[in-house]
């Protein structure tokens, strides 16, 4: 066991902060204390144990509960549950900062070109590595990836991603008709595949597997539905995808689905909207679209930095809690232009405050933190699994200095609250402020 005494941050179920000034983190491997067990619950056979948070609270409450117990002390540091990317393209890392009139001509020029790459298994393995570099920089310790079409992508990343003991859920994507040369992929081979690569990846360690249609205007009606077929049969796999996210995009959909009440409709009629369905954008929905996340249980994956820069809009927040729609928050690199999770904090608090083409409102800094944390892990299904430190929780969790630049540390000095200390560092906070990176499966 080994503890950390540092101001904690953690979430109660409602998603309220819960805070410690002085708090003390106690993390051991999990199963009884001091016992030599194998990975337990979450599926760590042989790659070694994992660790989970085995108490955190208040330091004068906790320091003699754990005699012999090494104790880091970190003054002046915030330790925080380790960020999840609910939505994220890890081949389009080298697209990020393309610039496209909108996200049908940004796939045209840019994303698809540059994917085709990817039937290069060399190539893949030398980007996943940069991209989980990336992520761990940033202080991301789950992700749920988008791969590309090609099989080989998925095994670059996952097997990398195994091989540091991160939380990665990723899956090949399914795109069979209106997409070029390089990406398109075959039916029936492609679903082939998704169940090749969910018995090969889905549970090994910490990682998962998502089946990915792309959206609907790449897939055919038999890709969809083998897709659905494959999900009712591994109801832990995970779905991803994306939805509502630009207007020409929801025309096209139209066209497509005429008799379809709306875009979202459409995954439902195939069967694709169930818990463990995270779609992306979920931007241009109605209320009965939002009534239809909420009684499947399919969750949003808020990706504000890409809705600004290809200027699809702005996700409404409001409306999503009037009809109880689950959401997390989601870089979506490449059309996202950051991995850092302040920088996407930050954008979706300026996507909360536009108040022109839905109500404005203001984000509470510890919620943006929720929805990048325990929000994000209850979207996917796995509270009390990671997102969080409360007790049993898989101890991925960041250490954080308020301290890292001049401006920084001026703000943070005077805030007055724990709101406005998380504010000083979404508003100011970068890579910077990732002081140190704990995984619950060190490597
Ligand atoms: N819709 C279909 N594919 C994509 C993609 O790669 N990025 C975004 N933002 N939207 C998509
Ligand atoms: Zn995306």
């Amino acid at each position: 066991m080994r503890a950390y005494r540092a101001a904690l941050l953690r979430f109660d179920d409602e998603g309220r902060p819960v805070y410690d000034a002085d708090g003390l983190l106690v993390v051991g491997p999990e199963g009884t204390a001091g016992e030599a067990g194998s990975g337990g619950a979450n599926g760590a056979s042989g790659a070694g144990r994992i660790r989970v948070v085995r108490a955190a609270g208040p330091w004068s409450a906790l320091k003699d509960r754990f005699p012999g117990v090494t104790v880091e002390h970190l003054p002046g540091r915030l330790i925080a549950p380790g960020f999840i990317d609910l939505h994220v393209h890890y081949p389009q890392t080298d697209v990020i900062g393309s610039p496209a009139e909108g996200l049908l001509p940004w796939l045209e020029h840019y994303t698809f070109p540059h994917e085709s790459r990817f039937s290069d298994a060399d190539y893949a393995g030398q980007v996943a590595s940069f991209f989980l570099d990336e992520l761990q920089r940033h202080g991301v310790t789950t992700a749920l990836t988008f791969a590309t079409s090609h099989p080989a992508s998925v095994d670059a990343l996952l097997g990398l991603a195994q091989a540091r003991g991160l939380r990665l859920i990723a899956g090949k994507v399914l795109q069979d008709r209106h997409s070029p040369d390089g990406v398109r992929d075959e039916t029936e081979q492609s679903l082939i595949d998704t169940e090749a690569l969910i018995q090969r990846w889905h549970g090994q360690g910490r990682l998962g597997y998502a089946i990915t249609p792309r959206f609907a205007p790449s897939c055919s009606d038999a890709q969809m539905q083998g897709a659905a077929e494959l999900a009712a049969r591994y109801p832990e796999v995970w779905i991803q995808s994306h939805v509502a996210e630009n207007r020409d995009e929801i025309q096209w959909v139209r066209e497509l689905y005429p008799d379809a009440r709306s875009y979202l409709a459409v995954y439902e009629q195939f069967g694709l909207l169930r818990e463990r369905a995270i779609y992306a954008h979920c931007i241009h929905f109605d209320d009965a679209d939002r009534a239809l996340m909420q009684a499947t249980g399919a969750a949003a994956a808020v990706s504000p930095t890409s809705n600004l820069f290809l200027g699809s809009g702005f996700f409404d927040y409001a409306a999503a809690d009037r009809q109880g729609m689950r959401y997390g928050l989601a870089s979506d690199v490449g059309g996202g232009t950051s991995f850092s999770p302040f920088h996407t904090m930050l954008a979706a608090y300026y996507v909360g405050r536009e108040g022109h083409t839905k109500a404005g409102l203001s984000l509470a800094p510890s919620h943006l933190w929720w929805q990048h944390t325990a929000g994000a892990a209850q979207a996917l299904g796995l509270s009390g699994v990671v997102g969080n430190l409360q007790p049993g929780c898989e101890a991925d969790f960041v250490v954080l200095n308020p301290q890292a630049t001049p401006l920084l540390a001026r703000r943070s000095a005077q805030a007055a609250n724990l709101e406005e200390l998380l504010f000083s560092l979404i508003v100011l906070g970068d890579d910077r402020a990732v002081q140190a990176v704990h995984l619950a499966q060190p490597a």
